[in-house]
């Protein structure tokens, strides 16, 4: 068996590879990388050593795709992850939307020449903004969570299901997601190809490029350590806004499965997140690294920003049903193991940075 891992050197890339080294030896490891993502470079030398082979190219320039080795399945995991993408100042729309839709045609169009599988990574993002606001909350404690029976299609007492309304506004980044989705899912029926695609909540572990507009668990952690400035932006700068996290790593088992054994029954479409049970407000969060670091003062700010929800947690009950899959690593571990990264690394957000 041979895999493609796209975006091989970024944070999600590197621990599929390297998971899957580790577990499933007798695979072969491709990975295509451009080291756009500042600290992706970091990561090069450990993945050659690990027998992995790695390509610099481009997934927009079909030409840097020639050079690859012909594979049996491919995980597309490169792109901009910032929902701020193409909005920010730092990169325009267009190269948003090449990076992160054009480059996933480019990887169908490599898919359907190889006959292969694919998996797409997608985002919690896909779900409406609009939607996700109109979603009636309360405040419990130190987190918003939403009014028993919102009696709203695509919530149930778990999160939000597959079924919650994927209309813009969704973001730039969101909607080119969305886009990639569909077109995996037509590329996989005019083709019959098996394809997945993942729709991942916060994804998090050690040795993550956190900043503000992506990866938030790991930037919080390394910001408080370091005692870096913190503010709770909008909703009144209460801190309650809530995120459900999942280890990475707890991607590997369910990948695999879907590689080792495509169902042409299952779901192509699933949530595959931490759920009610590993989601934190940013204020539980605080309290949290209070307890790890010492107090470290956070700000606010109550101005409301476009992309901002109150409460985003999947419900990731298809993608149980169908590949018997859930979050193995708890919430707690997670930030603890990022904490003991951020003790380890002091000059990790500098190294990250844009
Ligand atoms: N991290 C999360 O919380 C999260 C959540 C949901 C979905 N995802 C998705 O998972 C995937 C991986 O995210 P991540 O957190 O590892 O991000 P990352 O920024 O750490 O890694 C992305 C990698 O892709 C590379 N890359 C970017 N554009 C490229 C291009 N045009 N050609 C080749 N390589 C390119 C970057 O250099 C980087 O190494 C993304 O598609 C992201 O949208 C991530």
């Amino acid at each position: 068996m041979r895999i493609l891992i796209t975006g091989i050197c970024g944070f999600v890339g590197n621990t599929l590879a390297s998971g899957f080294r580790q577990g499933w030896p007798d695979w072969e490891i491709v990975g295509l990388d451009n080291l756009v993502r500042a600290g992706s470079e970091m990561n090069r030398r450990a993945l050659r050593e690990r027998n992995i082979k790695l390509y610099h190219g481009d997934v927009r320039n079909p030409s840097d795709l020639e050079a690859l080795p012909r594979c049996d399945w491919i995980i597309e995991a490169a792109a901009n992850p910032s929902v701020l993408a193409g909005v920010d100042g730092k990169t325009s729309s267009r190269q948003l939307v090449e990076h992160n839709l054009a480059g996933t045609i480019n990887m169908l169009e490599l898919q359907k020449n190889w006959r292969c599988g694919f998996t797409l990574l997608s985002t919690s993002r896909v779900y409406s903004i609009r939607a996700l606001a109109a979603i009636p909350m309360e405040t419990q404690g130190d987190r918003f969570c939403p009014s028993p029976n919102p009696a709203m299609p695509g919530v149930s007492a778990q999160g939000i299901t597959e079924e919650f309304s994927a209309e813009p506004p969704l973001s730039l980044y969101g909607a080119c997601k969305r886009a990639s989705e569909l077109l995996a899912c037509e590329y996989a029926g005019s083709f019959n190809l098996p394809v997945s695609v993942l729709r991942c909540g916060v994804l998090a572990g050690a040795g993550q490029f956190g900043k503000i507009d992506q990866g938030i668990f790991s930037y919080w952690i390394h910001c408080y350590r370091a005692r870096r400035p913190l503010k709770y932006i909008g909703f009144d700068g209460t801190g309650h806004q809530v995120r459900d996290c999942l280890h990475a790593r707890d991607l590997l088992p369910l990948i695999a499965r879907q590689i080792e054994q495509p169902s042409a029954h299952a779901p192509s479409v699933i949530n595959v997140s931490g759920g009610l049970g590993q989601s934190a407000s940013l204020r539980q969060l605080s309290a949290w690294c209070a307890d790890r670091f010492g107090a470290h003062p956070v700000g606010a700010d109550a101005k409301n920003r476009p992309f901002d929800v109150p409460w985003l947690v999947l419900d990731s009950t298809r993608a149980a049903q169908a590949w018997v899959w859930k979050p193995q690593i708890p919430l707690e571990t997670i930030w603890a193991e990022i904490a003991a990264h951020a003790e380890q690394n002091p000059g990790w957000l500098d190294a990250t940075a844009d």
